[in-house]
């Protein structure tokens, strides 16, 4: 049986507090959603998303004093970050208290938590009245869901309901910051700028993107280099001058080009290249392109500034 579509946010917080798992929508993307104090519920977001154990996952709640269950500790900057940033697509990781199982932080004495800009959400996490543990509701690195069919398209009947937010109005997953005694560090791009942050707090530190896919030296797992992929090759290209030939070619644009008639589909983000813009069509774009039969989706990448650096951080890991 198809997994059930609804928009009723009383039931979905009776399934999560059963210990059933609900794909719900965020500001970011939709994620697939458990009790984060239920061992059972959150192991099968692992066996569901097919995702491995070594990669933690992040917990979302409603206000900022839920944070006394879970952290036992909030840095000087880190608050500063909370006031201004959430509810936002800001991921903060803090050292854990005992209460947060280890499943949910893969074992680290740490936990990722944000509370999401989303209203329908919101009053999911208030109504069930516990912090939900969720990943993307996507297949392990495959693209983000950013409606409410896509993770239909990916999850199927493997959740036991999809609660329908609409469409994500930002389109890119959370910044995920980290504070260590000895440094600050952005383990992964997201909806918050690097700019934003530092503008608050100071330089940070960016940490490198993993060469290969084994959790082995990772502080962050989600940091692997293949990832948010399309089925499609994808390749990104600034010059056209050596395009495939006998190809069918789709192309990835912030903005309009001339010389589109050499591809097959072509998905322009933003025809006035507003960043914003851009990141919410983002991994629509790439999922329709990915339905189109394409030999190879070509990308252009984006100025690498503010949500540009996000999305050509996106790009490299979709790329081949
Ligand atoms: O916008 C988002 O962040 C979405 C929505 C649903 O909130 N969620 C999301 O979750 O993107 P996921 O599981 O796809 O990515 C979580 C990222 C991964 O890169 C993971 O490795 C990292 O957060 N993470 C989680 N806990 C961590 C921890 N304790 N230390 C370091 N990194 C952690
Ligand atoms: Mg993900």
């Amino acid at each position: 049986m198809p997994c059930p579509i609804s928009k009723d946010v009383s039931l979905a917080a009776d399934q999560l507090r059963k210990g059933r798992l609900v794909a719900f929508a965020t500001e970011t993307v939709y994620g697939l959603g458990a009790n984060a104090f239920d061992t059972n519920a959150v192991a099968r977001i692992f066996e569901v998303k097919r995702r491995p154990n070594f990669d933690p996952l992040i917990v979302h709640i409603a206000d900022p004093n839920w944070l006394d269950r879970l952290v036992v500790e909030i840095p000087r900057d880190a608050r500063k970050l909370i006031k201004h940033f959430w509810p936002g697509p800001l991921t903060l990781v803090l050292p854990k208290t005992k209460a947060v199982p280890d499943l949910v932080t893969s074992g680290l004495p740490t936990i990722a938590v944000r509370i999401p800009d989303h209203l329908q959400a919101l009053q999911l996490l208030r109504e069930a009245d516990i912090p939900i543990a969720a990943p993307s509701a996507n297949l392990f690195g495959r693209i983000s869901p950013t409606c409410a069919q896509h993770v239909a398209e990916q999850l199927g009947e493997r959740s036991d309901l999809i609660l329908d937010g609409g469409p994500c109005r930002v389109g890119v997953e959370s910044t995920v910051l980290e504070f260590a005694s000895s440094a600050t560090t952005i383990l992964r791009l997201g909806g918050v700028t690097v700019e934003q942050i530092e503008s608050l707090i100071g330089s940070v530190f960016l940490a490198k993107t993993a060469g290969h896919p084994s959790a082995k030296g990772l502080s962050s797992p989600g940091m692997l280099s293949k990832h948010y992929a399309p089925r499609t090759p994808l390749k990104i290209e600034s010059q056209f001058g050596l395009l495939p030939t006998g190809k069918r070619l789709g192309l990835l644009t912030l903005t309009p080009i001339n010389y589109s008639e050499q591809f097959a589909v072509v998905e322009v983000l933003s025809a006035s290249g507003n960043l914003n813009e851009a990141a919410a069509n983002f991994f629509s774009a790439l999922q329709r392109l990915d339905t189109r039969r394409l030999d190879l989706i070509i990308a252009i990448p984006f100025p690498n500034e503010g949500l540009g650096r996000t999305l050509n951080d996106r790009l490299q890991r979709a790329a081949d």
